[in-house]
């Protein structure tokens, strides 16, 4: 049976009449938001920071931008522990909120000093009235510049719809010719291969356990301040699910060299390159000699294919939506 949309999931993913509009500042929404969507960005931070590495081992200090019912900061907690100093911002009141516009400035009223970590998590959509995508971008850049330590990392999660994944995609491109570094999920600082065509964008997906579910789907950036090794051109990020035709399995895929479709025939299905049977969307296949032609990738039986997955796929018990 289908489960009647609530009023929360229609306003922020179906007409999104409610975005932007300081929905959390009426108690119902705002329990609304709380059982069905705040569970999401917590799965969706957790496959996130699989991906994450400090210098220190952990944040100390961590920034938490348009924190809603605080979502992001308990799965902060939960991965680093009671002992990070969280910042909350939202321009709603809340529990444990410091009030604050983020359009008034790149730093926000009342937050001082520099963080190793800084979130913001659907965020970047709801001032999409109010600044344009090079102001958006600027924004996302100064935040990167003027609150982060130095070897600190901005995450920025965003909806999976095409038109806020690919808003973000924009974004990536322009801060990175600002000079910020992407650290996941691209492995190279090109511009991004899925703004080339209309119709593609770029999300991940978190699996959720719970049966006759959909998985949690997002867009993400990890940003930095300073570039991670340009990526090895034998490895590429799985961007889409696995493609099960007959006869074949295909991906869509993205690397040093850009966006391809890998395809194996199940006829060349062997031992060196059975890892890819387990590849799901988010993981690294490893993939050195695989001929490239055009926009596609043969996997033959004897191409070496290696798998890198950075995820643990947990099971998140959550009232799933949608
Ligand atoms: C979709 S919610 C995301 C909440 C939380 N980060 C999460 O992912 O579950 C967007 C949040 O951004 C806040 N917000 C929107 N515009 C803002 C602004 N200009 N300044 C501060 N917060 C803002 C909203 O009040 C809301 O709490």
């Amino acid at each position: 049976m289908r489960r009647r949309k609530t009023r929360i999931h229609r306003g922020l993913v179906g007409d999104r009449k409610l975005v932007g509009s300081g929905y959390l500042s009426r108690a119902e929404l705002r329990q609304e938001y709380e059982a069905e969507i705040a569970p999401r960005t917590g799965a969706a931070l957790r496959r996130i920071f699989g991906q994450l590495d400090f210098e220190s081992g952990r944040p100390r200090r961590v920034l938490d931008l348009g924190a809603g019912t605080g979502a992001a900061g308990r799965a902060v907690r939960r991965r680093f522990g009671e002992a990070v100093e969280l910042v909350a911002v939202d321009k709603v009141p809340g529990p444990d909120i410091l009030v604050a516009d983020v359009l008034r400035g790149v730093r926000p009223a009342g937050v001082s000093g520099r963080f190793d970590l800084i979130v913001a998590a659907h965020l970047l959509n709801e001032l999409d009235g109010a600044l344009d995508l090079d102001g958006r971008a600027r924004l996302v850049a100064g935040w990167c510049c003027d609150l982060l330590e130095p070897d600190g990392a901005c995450i920025v999660v965003e909806p999976a719809l095409r038109d806020t994944s690919r808003a973000l995609l924009g974004v990536r491109d322009r801060v990175l010719a600002a000079g910020l570094r992407v650290a996941a999920p691209c492995l190279s600082q090109m511009g991004c291969p899925a703004l080339q065509r209309e119709r593609d964008w770029c999300h991940d997906s978190a699996e959720v356990l719970v049966a006759g579910r959909s998985p949690v789907d997002f867009s993400y950036l990890v940003l930095r301040r300073s570039a991670p090794a340009e990526a090895d051109p034998g490895r590429y990020r799985v961007v889409s699910d696995p493609i099960k035709d007959k006869g074949r399995l295909r991906f869509f895929v993205c690397g040093a060299a850009g966006r391809f479709e890998l395809m194996r025939l199940d006829r060349d299905r062997s031992p060196a390159n059975q890892a890819l049977d387990q590849a799901h969307r988010g993981d690294i296949v490893v993939l050195p000699n695989a001929p490239v032609q055009d926009y596609r990738i043969r996997v033959v039986a004897e191409s070496p294919s290696g798998l890198v997955s950075f995820f643990t796929r947990e099971s998140t018990e959550i009232t799933e939506i949608g």
